[in-house]
């Protein structure tokens, strides 16, 4: 039985599994950083990094450890190189490499977004390619034209913030804890969608892009008005009230309008494309409305779509089985192979 240890450490989770050529898990760990992040309100990639120091080889312990696996027994060493916080990204490399010398054993590099849609694969056990591919996360929000596991074609993405971002700093100004996406959806669960009337940009446009920020300044405005004074004696006020209704409203109005460009223009990538299958990963698409509404409009629509289970939309390594298609196609690298911090196309 075929065997990869898949390590991840892109962002701010540490994260290890062990995989079969059967899409099988045999474990899997994350160590999430959520809680050295929160009062930054951000990831800190030089505080991202040190932990992954600290948190890497106990969660490859672990990882093993449920696994019953044992170092010996694996066939290869994979590793998410590209792309994602350079020293975070050093972090795994180096264990990798190490890992792949010491034991003599092929090193797999995985394309961290390319993986985000494979989690749909291993999850559903079906063929997925070709489809259009959706990552919607922290640190990105783009649609590929995915022409199988590993042969991606960049249709387009955002001109300014990510999504997960946007959804992260309007949690911010409203006071609500990081990671922003899970506080706003559980605000806005309270809330009414159409309370206000936010910006969907791009929306209308043809091209395949999306625009974060004109969204983010309008629950700024609507918040806080236009003066940065205003705003931050309005913010301290806005807090120090603590407005129930007001936060649900914002919270529910901001994530209908995000809601609405990821669906829209993943419908109209699928009209341009031709294509009748949707894979959607990454953080935001544990998003609870935008499952429904994106679940909605493809039954409406008639296509095949796939949203990765709420565990492998946010960061893990179980996602890294990507490797075994790699490692079928012979693709192994060199231990000079080096991290791609930038987002590839
Ligand atoms: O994929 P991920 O774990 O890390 C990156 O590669 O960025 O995504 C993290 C992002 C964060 O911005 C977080 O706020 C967002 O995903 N997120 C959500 C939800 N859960 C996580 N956004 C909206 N709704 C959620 N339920
Ligand atoms: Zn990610």
């Amino acid at each position: 039985m075929l065997k990869i240890l898949t390590l991840e450490t892109t962002c701010d989770e540490t994260a290890a599994a062990v995989v079969t050529g059967s899409l099988e898990v045999l474990g899997s760990v994350v160590a999430s950083q959520d809680a050295l992040h929160e009062k930054f309100g951000g990831v800190v990639p030089e505080i991202a990094s040190r932990a992954h120091l600290e948190n890497l080889l106990p969660v490859i312990d672990e990882t093993l450890r449920r696994a019953e696996t044992t170092l010996a027994d694996l066939d290869a060493i994979a590793v998410a190189n590209m792309p994602g916080l350079a020293g975070s990204l050093l972090v795994g490399l180096v264990a990798a490499k190490t890992l792949a010398l010491a034991l003599q054993k092929p090193l797999i590099a995985v394309n961290h977004l390319q993986a985000h849609i494979y989690a749909c694969k291993i999850a559903f056990k079906e063929e997925i390619f070709p489809c259009v591919g959706l990552i919607v996360s922290g640190g990105h929000t783009s649609l590929y034209r995915c022409n199988g596991a590993i042969d991606f074609t960049f249709l387009g993405g955002t001109i300014d913030d990510a999504a997960g971002e946007a959804f992260d700093k309007v949690a911010a100004m409203l006071g609500l804890p990081y990671p922003g996406g899970p506080s706003i959806q559980k605000a806005a669960a309270t809330g009414n969608p159409k309370a206000y009337s936010f910006p969907r940009s791009l929306l209308h446009e043809e091209r395949l892009a999306f625009s974060f920020s004109g969204l983010k300044t309008a629950v700024r405005y609507h918040l806080f008005g236009q003066g940065v004074k205003r705003s931050l004696e309005s913010g301290v006020r806005s807090q120090e009230s603590g407005d129930g209704r007001e936060i649900a409203d914002v919270a529910a109005s901001f994530q209908e309008a995000a809601v609405d460009c990821l669906v829209g223009k993943s419908v109209q990538a699928l009209q341009q494309t031709g294509l009748s299958t949707l894979c959607v990963g990454g953080g935001v698409a544990a998003n609870a409305r935008f499952r429904e509404k994106m679940t909605a409009v493809a039954e409406d629509k008639g296509c095949r779509l796939f949203i990765a289970p709420l565990a492998l939309c946010t960061d893990n390594a179980v996602m890294g089985a990507i490797a075994i298609e790699r490692y079928r196609a012979g693709l192994f690298e060199p231990l000079d192979l080096d991290v791609s911090p930038g987002l590839v196309r």
